[in-house]
């Protein structure tokens, strides 16, 4: 089941998706985290709450969809960094609950190490972004629905989106990443994804109204009991109103 929120803006986004997390903040937890500029906000608000709520993190675990192959822990673009720098430096979460996989030496044994650690917890909600060629995680179109954790090659397309950030180092777009399969996000008990922007309408469109095809690996969500979609306007401008609560 897929409910859709359509709000206003970023700032409204993040404010809901703070919203459907809040309730899974507590002791014994399990996060699935997202990169990507998309759950920013829903971090900030995190942080936020942890600061002035006292919430506490220090039985919190989490598992992080992906991760580039072949940066450095510390390149200032690795999801390692990302993870640290939006969130974990921020909340008093313990390092060894954190999970992310690993882009860097034995691919296949990280792949695997990383389902093991997954099969001996459940994630409680799973957030995600979405690529504008309806990619979750980094499992790009024609990727398996069966898939569990594994390496994949990057799509012109998701590299190009992801340019903006290592233009600026005038480096490449890593050409690879590892990243949890569809099999992995479809365990979770909830999901969260949360989407603006124009480039995002027609993906999200797919995802829900499209068939259920690897073409489009978003729409694999339509098969899971408990979505929540957050999307502004402009994420939602190829939606018909009758698919979302307006908030
Ligand atoms: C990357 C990440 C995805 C993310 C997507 C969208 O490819 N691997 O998890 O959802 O980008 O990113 P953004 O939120 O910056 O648009």
């Amino acid at each position: 089941m897929i409910k859709v929120i359509c709000v206003k803006d970023y700032e409204r986004v993040s404010d809901v998706a703070f919203e459907t997390m809040k309730p899974f903040l507590k002791s014994g937890s399990v996060l699935g985290l997202a990169t990507g500029s998309s759950p920013i906000g829903l971090y900030k608000r995190m942080i936020k709450d942890h600061n002035e709520n006292g919430t506490s993190y220090k039985e919190i675990y989490t598992f992080n969809l992906d991760e580039y192959v072949g940066l450095p822990l510390e390149h200032s673009e690795s999801y390692y960094t990302f993870m640290h720098k939006q969130l974990f430096d921020h909340i008093d979460i313990p390092e060894d609950h954190i999970h992310i996989p690993s882009g860097l030496g034995d691919l296949e044994a990280n792949a695997k190490a990383y389902d093991a650690a997954m099969d001996k917890m459940t994630v409680d909600i799973q957030v995600l972004g979405i690529g504008s060629d309806g990619h979750i995680g980094f499992n790009e179109p024609d990727t398996p629905f069966t898939e569990t954790t594994h390496v994949t090659g990057l799509t012109e397309q998701t590299r190009k989106d992801n340019a903006r950030f290592f233009d600026p180092l005038g480096e490449e777009v890593p050409h690879e990443a590892i990243t949890m399969g569809p099999a992995n996000i479809m365990k979770a008990k909830n999901v969260l994804l949360v989407a603006n922007g124009k480039n995002k309408a027609q993906a999200i469109h797919d995802m829900l109204n499209g068939e259920v095809t690897e073409k489009c690996p978003a729409s694999i969500l339509q098969r899971h009991p408990s979505v929540t979609v957050v999307v502004d306007e402009e994420a939602a401008s190829l939606l018909d109103p009758s698919d979302y609560e307006r908030r």
